[in-house]
Protein backbone atom coordinates (compact mmCIF):
# COMPACT_ATOMS: atom_id res chain seq x y z
CA UNK A 1 0.00 0.00 0.00
CA UNK A 2 2.96 2.58 1.49
CA UNK A 3 4.31 1.79 -2.95
CA UNK A 4 1.31 2.38 -4.18
CA UNK A 5 0.21 5.58 -2.31
CA UNK A 6 4.15 6.94 -3.25
CA UNK A 7 2.95 6.15 -6.82
CA UNK A 8 -0.44 8.71 -6.95
CA UNK A 9 1.55 10.84 -5.42
CA UNK A 10 4.28 10.84 -7.47
CA UNK A 11 1.90 11.33 -10.59
CA UNK A 12 1.04 14.71 -9.58
CA UNK A 13 2.81 17.77 -8.65
CA UNK A 14 -0.22 19.70 -6.36
CA UNK A 15 -2.25 18.03 -3.40
CA UNK A 16 -4.10 14.50 -3.93
CA UNK A 17 -7.00 14.43 -1.12
CA UNK A 18 -7.18 11.72 1.41
CA UNK A 19 -10.44 10.79 -0.32
CA UNK A 20 -9.45 10.64 -4.03
CA UNK A 21 -6.50 8.84 -2.60
CA UNK A 22 -8.41 6.25 -0.97
CA UNK A 23 -10.64 5.68 -3.82
CA UNK A 24 -8.04 5.37 -6.29
CA UNK A 25 -6.54 2.48 -4.05
CA UNK A 26 -9.68 0.97 -2.86
CA UNK A 27 -8.81 1.48 0.87
CA UNK A 28 -10.35 3.70 4.07
CA UNK A 29 -9.64 6.75 4.32
CA UNK A 30 -7.83 5.34 7.60
CA UNK A 31 -5.71 3.44 6.36
CA UNK A 32 -4.59 6.29 3.86
CA UNK A 33 -3.72 8.23 6.93
CA UNK A 34 -1.61 5.40 8.69
CA UNK A 35 0.26 4.58 5.75
CA UNK A 36 1.20 8.08 5.35
CA UNK A 37 2.09 8.44 8.75
CA UNK A 38 3.87 5.31 8.23
CA UNK A 39 5.79 6.97 4.99
CA UNK A 40 6.85 9.89 7.06
CA UNK A 41 8.41 7.68 9.69
CA UNK A 42 10.40 6.63 6.76
CA UNK A 43 11.49 10.04 5.87
CA UNK A 44 9.70 10.56 3.39
CA UNK A 45 8.30 14.41 3.46
CA UNK A 46 5.00 14.58 2.60
CA UNK A 47 2.75 17.95 3.40
CA UNK A 48 -0.59 17.57 4.18
CA UNK A 49 -3.38 20.51 4.10
CA UNK A 50 -6.83 20.62 3.57
CA UNK A 51 -6.44 20.27 0.19
CA UNK A 52 -4.69 16.41 1.03
CA UNK A 53 -1.62 15.42 0.54
CA UNK A 54 1.40 16.25 -1.50
CA UNK A 55 5.08 14.60 -1.74
CA UNK A 56 7.99 16.96 -1.13
CA UNK A 57 11.03 15.16 -0.91
CA UNK A 58 11.77 11.36 -0.47
CA UNK A 59 14.89 9.49 1.14
CA UNK A 60 17.26 7.59 -0.69
CA UNK A 61 16.35 4.50 1.45
CA UNK A 62 16.58 1.12 -0.21
CA UNK A 63 12.82 0.36 1.17
CA UNK A 64 11.29 -2.51 -0.16
CA UNK A 65 8.36 -0.18 -1.60
CA UNK A 66 10.68 1.79 -4.09
CA UNK A 67 11.18 -1.19 -6.48
CA UNK A 68 7.73 -2.07 -7.66
CA UNK A 69 7.44 -5.10 -9.04
CA UNK A 70 9.87 -6.80 -6.68
CA UNK A 71 8.43 -5.41 -3.58
CA UNK A 72 7.32 -9.05 -2.58
CA UNK A 73 11.43 -10.56 -2.53
CA UNK A 74 12.74 -7.97 -0.82
CA UNK A 75 13.71 -8.50 2.75
CA UNK A 76 14.79 -5.05 4.31
CA UNK A 77 17.49 -4.46 7.21
CA UNK A 78 18.33 -0.28 8.35
CA UNK A 79 21.16 -2.64 9.45
CA UNK A 80 22.25 -6.19 9.89
CA UNK A 81 25.16 -8.11 10.62
CA UNK A 82 25.51 -9.36 6.80
CA UNK A 83 22.72 -9.89 4.03
CA UNK A 84 24.79 -12.83 3.41
CA UNK A 85 23.91 -14.81 6.67
CA UNK A 86 19.61 -14.16 6.49
CA UNK A 87 20.20 -14.81 2.69
CA UNK A 88 21.43 -18.55 3.67
CA UNK A 89 18.95 -19.05 6.53
CA UNK A 90 16.31 -17.74 4.17
CA UNK A 91 17.56 -19.78 1.33
CA UNK A 92 17.60 -23.23 3.78
CA UNK A 93 14.00 -22.42 4.10
CA UNK A 94 13.13 -22.78 1.32
CA UNK A 95 13.01 -19.01 -0.10
CA UNK A 96 12.33 -18.66 -3.79
CA UNK A 97 14.97 -17.63 -6.68
CA UNK A 98 14.75 -14.10 -6.85
CA UNK A 99 14.47 -13.34 -2.87
CA UNK A 100 16.61 -10.90 -1.95
CA UNK A 101 18.01 -9.20 1.46
CA UNK A 102 19.12 -5.13 1.40
CA UNK A 103 20.62 -3.68 4.34
CA UNK A 104 21.33 0.22 4.41
CA UNK A 105 24.48 -1.05 6.93
CA UNK A 106 26.22 -3.95 7.57
CA UNK A 107 27.97 -4.93 10.87
CA UNK A 108 30.16 -7.91 9.77
CA UNK A 109 30.06 -7.31 6.29
CA UNK A 110 32.09 -10.14 4.60
CA UNK A 111 34.11 -10.47 1.50
CA UNK A 112 36.31 -13.01 -0.08
CA UNK A 113 38.70 -15.06 1.67
CA UNK A 114 37.13 -14.21 4.99
CA UNK A 115 38.15 -11.07 4.54
CA UNK A 116 36.36 -7.81 6.24
CA UNK A 117 33.77 -5.80 3.96
CA UNK A 118 33.21 -2.23 5.46
CA UNK A 119 29.63 -1.64 4.68
CA UNK A 120 28.95 1.88 6.24
CA UNK A 121 25.63 4.29 5.20
CA UNK A 122 25.72 4.92 0.98
CA UNK A 123 26.74 1.69 -0.15
CA UNK A 124 24.55 -0.73 -1.70
CA UNK A 125 25.00 -4.53 0.12
CA UNK A 126 22.46 -6.78 -1.10
CA UNK A 127 22.40 -10.53 -1.59
CA UNK A 128 20.14 -12.03 -4.37
CA UNK A 129 18.84 -15.78 -4.22
CA UNK A 130 19.38 -18.22 -6.81
CA UNK A 131 18.65 -21.43 -7.96
CA UNK A 132 19.86 -21.76 -11.27
CA UNK A 133 19.72 -25.59 -13.18
CA UNK A 134 23.34 -26.11 -13.66
CA UNK A 135 26.37 -27.89 -12.71
CA UNK A 136 28.27 -26.80 -9.27
CA UNK A 137 31.08 -26.68 -11.18
CA UNK A 138 29.45 -23.76 -13.20
CA UNK A 139 28.87 -21.96 -10.35
CA UNK A 140 31.71 -19.22 -10.73
CA UNK A 141 29.77 -17.98 -13.65
CA UNK A 142 26.93 -16.48 -11.52
CA UNK A 143 29.51 -14.47 -10.41
CA UNK A 144 30.81 -13.22 -14.03
CA UNK A 145 27.49 -12.65 -14.79
CA UNK A 146 26.69 -10.51 -11.56
CA UNK A 147 29.85 -8.44 -12.66
CA UNK A 148 28.52 -7.74 -16.14
CA UNK A 149 25.44 -6.74 -14.82
CA UNK A 150 26.86 -4.20 -12.39
CA UNK A 151 29.79 -2.69 -15.00
CA UNK A 152 26.99 -2.56 -17.88
CA UNK A 153 24.55 -0.77 -15.28
CA UNK A 154 27.42 1.82 -14.43
CA UNK A 155 28.04 2.31 -17.84
CA UNK A 156 24.73 3.03 -18.75
CA UNK A 157 23.50 5.03 -16.04
CA UNK A 158 26.97 7.16 -15.66
CA UNK A 159 28.96 6.92 -19.20
CA UNK A 160 31.62 5.37 -16.81
CA UNK A 161 34.16 2.82 -18.01
CA UNK A 162 33.80 0.03 -15.43
CA UNK A 163 35.89 -2.79 -15.80
CA UNK A 164 35.78 -6.73 -14.60
CA UNK A 165 38.87 -7.85 -12.63
CA UNK A 166 38.67 -11.53 -12.47
CA UNK A 167 37.35 -13.70 -10.50
CA UNK A 168 35.04 -10.72 -9.46
CA UNK A 169 35.81 -7.27 -8.83
CA UNK A 170 34.85 -4.37 -10.57
CA UNK A 171 37.05 -1.32 -11.34
CA UNK A 172 36.72 2.23 -12.61
CA UNK A 173 40.09 3.86 -13.65
CA UNK A 174 41.34 0.77 -11.45
CA UNK A 175 40.52 0.94 -8.29
CA UNK A 176 37.59 -1.32 -6.76
CA UNK A 177 34.20 0.21 -6.75
CA UNK A 178 32.06 -3.03 -6.29
CA UNK A 179 32.99 -6.65 -4.90
CA UNK A 180 31.04 -9.78 -5.56
CA UNK A 181 30.90 -12.78 -3.34
CA UNK A 182 29.11 -16.23 -4.19
CA UNK A 183 27.84 -19.07 -1.49
CA UNK A 184 26.38 -21.75 -2.48
CA UNK A 185 25.11 -25.15 -1.16
CA UNK A 186 25.25 -27.95 -3.28
CA UNK A 187 26.13 -31.87 -3.61
CA UNK A 188 27.80 -33.48 -5.42
CA UNK A 189 26.02 -32.95 -8.92
CA UNK A 190 23.35 -30.86 -7.99
CA UNK A 191 22.88 -27.23 -6.95
CA UNK A 192 20.67 -26.40 -4.32
CA UNK A 193 21.12 -22.38 -4.32
CA UNK A 194 23.83 -19.99 -5.14
CA UNK A 195 23.09 -16.98 -2.85
CA UNK A 196 25.45 -13.40 -5.13
CA UNK A 197 26.03 -10.82 -2.88
CA UNK A 198 27.23 -7.83 -4.06
CA UNK A 199 28.76 -5.16 -2.43
CA UNK A 200 28.93 -1.28 -4.11
CA UNK A 201 30.50 1.58 -3.06
CA UNK A 202 28.05 4.45 -3.67
CA UNK A 203 28.05 7.37 -2.14
CA UNK A 204 30.84 6.70 0.60
CA UNK A 205 34.12 9.33 0.16
CA UNK A 206 37.12 7.10 0.67
CA UNK A 207 40.25 8.36 1.94
CA UNK A 208 42.46 10.34 -0.84
CA UNK A 209 45.23 7.85 0.19
CA UNK A 210 43.50 4.64 -0.46
CA UNK A 211 45.35 3.84 -3.88
CA UNK A 212 42.81 0.46 -4.65
CA UNK A 213 39.32 1.42 -3.80
CA UNK A 214 37.15 4.49 -5.43
CA UNK A 215 33.29 4.97 -4.76
CA UNK A 216 30.62 6.48 -7.73
CA UNK A 217 30.82 9.15 -5.29
CA UNK A 218 34.25 10.06 -5.63
CA UNK A 219 34.36 8.77 -9.81
CA UNK A 220 31.88 11.30 -10.53
CA UNK A 221 32.02 13.80 -8.56
CA UNK A 222 28.48 13.96 -7.08
CA UNK A 223 26.22 11.83 -5.14
CA UNK A 224 24.02 9.79 -7.19
CA UNK A 225 20.26 8.05 -6.33
CA UNK A 226 21.11 4.78 -5.14
CA UNK A 227 17.73 3.70 -5.69
CA UNK A 228 17.72 4.78 -9.27
CA UNK A 229 21.07 2.78 -9.61
CA UNK A 230 20.04 -0.92 -7.62
CA UNK A 231 16.73 -0.59 -10.21
CA UNK A 232 18.62 -0.41 -12.97
CA UNK A 233 20.94 -3.32 -11.88
CA UNK A 234 17.52 -5.30 -11.27
CA UNK A 235 16.86 -4.90 -14.86
CA UNK A 236 20.46 -5.80 -15.92
CA UNK A 237 20.61 -8.89 -13.61
CA UNK A 238 17.18 -9.95 -15.43
CA UNK A 239 18.57 -9.64 -19.08
CA UNK A 240 21.61 -11.35 -18.10
CA UNK A 241 20.57 -14.28 -16.25
CA UNK A 242 18.59 -16.19 -18.56
CA UNK A 243 22.30 -16.35 -20.71
CA UNK A 244 24.19 -17.74 -17.74
CA UNK A 245 25.05 -20.59 -19.44
CA UNK A 246 25.14 -19.02 -22.60
CA UNK A 247 28.77 -18.21 -24.84
CA UNK A 248 27.19 -14.47 -24.67
CA UNK A 249 28.01 -14.08 -21.16
CA UNK A 250 31.36 -15.05 -21.89
CA UNK A 251 32.19 -13.12 -24.64
CA UNK A 252 30.48 -10.21 -22.32
CA UNK A 253 32.93 -10.77 -19.51
CA UNK A 254 36.31 -11.00 -22.22
CA UNK A 255 34.64 -7.34 -23.84
CA UNK A 256 34.95 -6.23 -19.85
CA UNK A 257 37.67 -7.28 -18.60
CA UNK A 258 40.54 -5.62 -17.19
CA UNK A 259 42.55 -8.67 -16.79
CA UNK A 260 42.91 -10.28 -19.80
CA UNK A 261 46.41 -9.47 -21.86
CA UNK A 262 47.70 -8.26 -18.49
CA UNK A 263 51.02 -9.80 -16.16
CA UNK A 264 49.00 -11.20 -13.27
CA UNK A 265 49.93 -12.86 -10.08
CA UNK A 266 47.84 -14.89 -8.58
CA UNK A 267 47.41 -16.71 -5.00
CA UNK A 268 45.63 -19.85 -5.56
CA UNK A 269 45.37 -22.62 -2.62
CA UNK A 270 48.62 -21.91 -1.45
CA UNK A 271 50.53 -22.08 -4.16
CA UNK A 272 51.40 -18.74 -6.56
CA UNK A 273 51.00 -18.33 -10.32
CA UNK A 274 52.48 -15.89 -12.47
CA UNK A 275 52.33 -15.61 -16.01
CA UNK A 276 50.12 -14.12 -18.43
CA UNK A 277 46.14 -14.05 -18.22
CA UNK A 278 45.15 -15.52 -21.64
CA UNK A 279 41.49 -16.13 -21.19
CA UNK A 280 38.52 -17.59 -19.14
CA UNK A 281 37.20 -21.07 -19.45
CA UNK A 282 33.27 -22.19 -19.57
CA UNK A 283 33.75 -22.27 -15.80
CA UNK A 284 34.72 -19.23 -15.22
CA UNK A 285 38.52 -19.92 -14.44
CA UNK A 286 41.55 -18.35 -15.31
CA UNK A 287 43.76 -19.56 -18.32
CA UNK A 288 47.52 -18.13 -17.42
CA UNK A 289 50.12 -18.85 -19.64
CA UNK A 290 52.85 -19.28 -16.66
CA UNK A 291 57.05 -18.28 -17.31
CA UNK A 292 57.74 -21.84 -18.69
CA UNK A 293 54.85 -21.28 -21.66
CA UNK A 294 52.34 -24.00 -19.86
CA UNK A 295 48.52 -23.18 -19.64
CA UNK A 296 47.64 -23.09 -16.31
CA UNK A 297 43.85 -23.33 -15.28
CA UNK A 298 43.37 -21.39 -11.77
CA UNK A 299 40.04 -22.34 -10.26
CA UNK A 300 40.18 -19.67 -7.37
CA UNK A 301 42.41 -17.06 -6.44
CA UNK A 302 43.67 -13.84 -5.06
CA UNK A 303 44.69 -11.81 -8.37
CA UNK A 304 47.29 -9.21 -8.49
CA UNK A 305 47.24 -7.44 -12.01
CA UNK A 306 51.03 -6.44 -12.38
CA UNK A 307 52.17 -3.72 -14.95
CA UNK A 308 50.53 -2.67 -17.97
C1 LIG B 1 34.83 -9.08 -2.10
O1 LIG B 1 35.19 -8.30 -2.97
O2 LIG B 1 35.64 -9.57 -1.31
C2 LIG B 1 33.37 -9.42 -2.00
C3 LIG B 1 32.60 -8.39 -1.23
C4 LIG B 1 31.12 -8.73 -1.12
C5 LIG B 1 30.38 -7.76 -0.23
C6 LIG B 1 28.91 -8.01 -0.23
S1 LIG B 1 27.99 -6.71 0.52
C7 LIG B 1 26.55 -7.66 0.48
C8 LIG B 1 26.97 -9.06 0.87
N1 LIG B 1 27.00 -9.20 2.30
C9 LIG B 1 28.23 -9.43 2.76
O3 LIG B 1 28.54 -9.60 3.95
N2 LIG B 1 29.10 -9.47 1.74
C10 LIG B 1 28.44 -9.27 0.47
Amino acid sequence: MKGQILEALRERTHYVSGEALSHQLGTSRVSIWKHIRGLKEDGYVIEASAKGYRLVSSPDLLLPYEFPGLEQRIHYFPEIGSTMDAARELAKKGAGEGTIVIAEVQTRGRGRLSREWLSPEGGIYFTLVLRPRISPAYAPRINLMAGIAVAVTIKELYGLKAELKWPNDVLIEGKKVCGILAEMDAETDVLNFVNVGIGINVNTSLPRFEKTATSLKDALGREISRKKFLSALAVEIERWLPLLMKADLLEEWRRLSATLNRDVRIMSLGEEVTGQAMDIDATGALLVKDKAGSLRTVLVGDCIHLRE
